[in-house]
């Protein structure tokens, strides 16, 4: 594996590549949850590059942009035992430079929860993101349904501009309780871990309801809010369609349920495509 940390170099390695690219970004602190994407493609391309870049354009003022946690001996070692034939883990000096040209996410679609929420996160994630499909040059690019709304953006933003790389989802990776990975997880105590767990329940008991027959969003919306009291504070609970539409009634095949919510430290997400 050739670790890259400049852009020469990145190029340099990817000249050596022959056949198709599969490509993982992250921001590193790597969890199982990454590892699916990482094998995913791995099995599915001739060569595999993950990057790993804690991308400051993202993180609003006041987030944990310094407290993010960085792990580079143990993640290089992951990407290794993956195969991955380049780990790219650049500079801000190598990414950025002063006063340059943006991306902005879409009005509606990305100032809507997370959006709204974060305002100006999307437009750095998709800046970067951009940035890293165009210099990988990948033919497929692997990306969680766990940030349902940065999956959608990526792939409106490769529609709009008609970029030549196939954005592929991947389902979300859970530990045995149903909490969903992140590397945030890492701020909780033992007792948070089990109140965070609210989530997915919520999450678990809309589906019942569903299955039940109850397609009315607001009363799904209601009892999904109750097990959510174990948590500090709920951002939103939204159940819209795959456009990110709000919905009235469950359209079984188009609908995803989206939760954010505060549990000691960290603001945790999770969702489920129904
Ligand atoms: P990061 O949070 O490190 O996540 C990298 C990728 O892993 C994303 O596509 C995310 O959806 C996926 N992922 C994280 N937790 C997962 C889980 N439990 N199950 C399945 N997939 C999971 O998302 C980012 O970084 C950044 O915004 C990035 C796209 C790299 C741009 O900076």
């Amino acid at each position: 594996m050739i670790i890259a940390r400049t852009i020469a170099e990145l190029k340099e390695a990817k000249s050596a590549l022959q056949g198709t690219i599969g490509f993982v970004p992250t921001m590193g602190a790597l969890h199982k949850g990454h590892l699916s994407l990482i094998q995913k493609a791995r099995a599915e391309n001739d060569h595999l590059i993950v990057s790993i870049f804690v991308n400051p354009t993202q993180f609003l003022e006041g987030e944990d942009l310094d407290a993010y946690p960085r792990r580079e001996e143990a993640d290089r070692k992951i990407c290794e035992l993956a195969k991955a034939d380049i780990l790219f883990m650049p500079t801000v000096d190598q990414m950025y430079e002063h006063d340059e040209l943006s991306i902005g996410a879409p009005a509606i679609r990305g100032y809507i929860l997370e959006g709204q929420k974060r305002p100006g996160h999307f437009d750095g994630m998709l800046q970067i993101v951009m940035k890293l499909l165009n210099l990988t040059g990948a033919d497929n690019a692997y990306f969680g349904k766990k940030d349902a709304q940065q999956l959608a953006l990526i792939m409106q933003m490769v529609k709009n501009y008609f970029m030549d790389v196939k954005i592929i989802p991947c389902e979300i990776v859970r530990d045995e309780k149903g909490l969903a990975l992140s590397s945030r997880n890492a701020y909780m105590s033992e007792e948070e871990k089990v109140r965070a767990l609210c989530l997915s329940r919520s999450l678990k008991r809309a589906t019942k309801l569903i299955m039940g027959g109850k397609l009315d969003t607001v009363s799904i919306k209601e009892e999904m809010l109750e097990v959510l009291k174990e948590a500090d504070e709920v951002e939103y609970v939204a159940i819209v369609d795959r456009a990110f539409r709000p919905l009235e009634k469950v359209e079984l095949g188009n609908t995803m349920i989206l939760v954010a919510a505060w549990v000691g430290k960290p603001r945790l997400i999770d969702n489920i495509w129904i």
